[in-house]
C-alpha cells in the first residue's frame, strides 16, 4: 500500500479493489447497491430516483442496471431522448452466464457514485459479488406482510453471506408506497432495532413516481409544489448517504 496515494489499495487487486476507497472522500467512488430479493418493491424507483437526484445536484454519477428486464436502462434511455446526458448508464444483466469478474468493467469506468439496481430473486453468489463493491444497501420495502417477511428473510441473507461476514456493510431500509409508516411494519422496526439498521424514510404512494418514471426524470426534477414532501424524502436518504461515504472514506484499508 502506497501511504502517499489518496488512494487506499488492498493486496487483493482483484474486483474489491477495483471499488477501492479513498482517503479524501471527495475523490473515492462510492458504491450503493438498491436490492431486496422481493419482486415490485421499488429498487428500480429507488435507483432512478437517486441517480437523478446526484445528477440534478451536479454530482458524477453512475446507473448500473443489473436487471435482465432493464427497466433502469429503458428509463435512461426516455432520459436521454428528453436531451438529459447527466448520467452515465451501464448494464450487466445477471443471467446464467454471470459471474463476479464481469463486475471487473463497470467498477472501473464508474463514475464518483455508483448505483446499482439489482433484480428480484438476488441470492447466492450474485448477491455475495454484489455486496464485496457495495459501499452500502439500500433495501425497499412495500406495507404488506410477505413483502416485510420477504425483506426480513432478504436482510437475514445478507448478513449470511460470506462477505457480509468477513466485512458487514452498511444496510438501510426504506418503506416504499406508504401511506405512513404503518404498524404492519412493527414487526420489521423490531427486527432492525435490535440489528441496529436504520429505517430510513417512508416514501409515500403517489402517481408523481408513475409520471417520473416515464418521463426519464425523478422526483428531485420535477418543479412543482406536490413534489416537496417527496423531494425531502430523497434530501433525507442522500444526507444519510454522504455521512456513510464520509464514514467509508475514513476508513483506510475499507474495501
Ligand atoms: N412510491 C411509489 N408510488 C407509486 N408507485 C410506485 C412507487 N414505487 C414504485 N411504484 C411503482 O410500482 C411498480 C414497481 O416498482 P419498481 O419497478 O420500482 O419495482 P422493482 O422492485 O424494481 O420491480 P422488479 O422486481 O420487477 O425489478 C412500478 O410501476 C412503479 O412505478
Ligand atoms: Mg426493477
Amino acid at each position: 500500500m502506497n501511504k502517499n496515494n489518496d488512494f487506499v489499495a488492498t493486496a487483493d487487486e482483484g474486483l474489491a479493489s477495483s471499488a477501492r476507497v479513498v482517503k479524501d472522500p471527495s475523490r473515492q467512488r462510492f458504491v450503493v447497491l438498491v436490492a431486496n430479493a422481493k419482486g415490485g418493491c421499488g429498487k428500480t424507483t429507488m435507483s432512478t430516483n437517486l441517480a437523478s437526484y446526484y445528477a440534478h445536484k451536479g454530482q458524477p454519477v453512475t446507473l448500473l442496471d443489473m436487471d435482465p428486464q432493464q427497466s433502469s436502462n429503458l428509463w435512461l434511455r426516455q432520459r436521454e431522448r428528453n436531451g438529459k446526458d447527466d448520467i452515465h448508464g451501464l448494464t450487466l444483466p445477471i443471467d446464467a452466464h454471470f459471474n463476479a469478474s464481469k463486475l471487473h468493467a463497470p467498477i472501473r469506468e464508474s463514475r464518483e457514485y455508483l448505483v446499482i439496481d439489482s433484480p428480484a430473486g438476488l441470492s447466492g453468489p450474485a448477491l455475495d459479488a454484489l455486496l464485496r463493491i457495495a459501499h452500502v444497501v439500500l433495501v425497499p420495502v412495500l406495507p404488506s406482510p410477505i413483502d416485510i417477511r420477504a425483506a426480513t428473510r432478504f436482510l437475514q441473507a445478507i448478513m449470511l453471506s460470506p462477505e457480509y461476514r468477513r466485512r458487514p456493510r452498511r444496510l438501510a431500509v426504506v418503506a416504499n408506497r406508504a401511506r405512513e409508516r404503518t404498524r404492519m411494519y412493527g414487526q420489521l422496526q423490531n427486527f432492525l432495532n435490535s440489528l441496529k439498521i436504520p429505517f430510513l424514510v417512508t416514501l409515500r404512494d403517489t402517481q408523481i413516481y408513475v409520471q417520473a418514471t416515464g418521463l426519464g426524470v425523478g422526483v428531485a426534477e420535477i418543479d412543482e409544489p406536490t413534489a416537496k414532501a417527496d423531494q425531502n424524502d430523497w434530501r433525507r436518504v442522500a444526507e444519510w448517504l454522504e455521512v456513510q461515504r464520509h464514514l467509508v472514506g475514513a476508513l483506510p484499508g475499507f474495501r
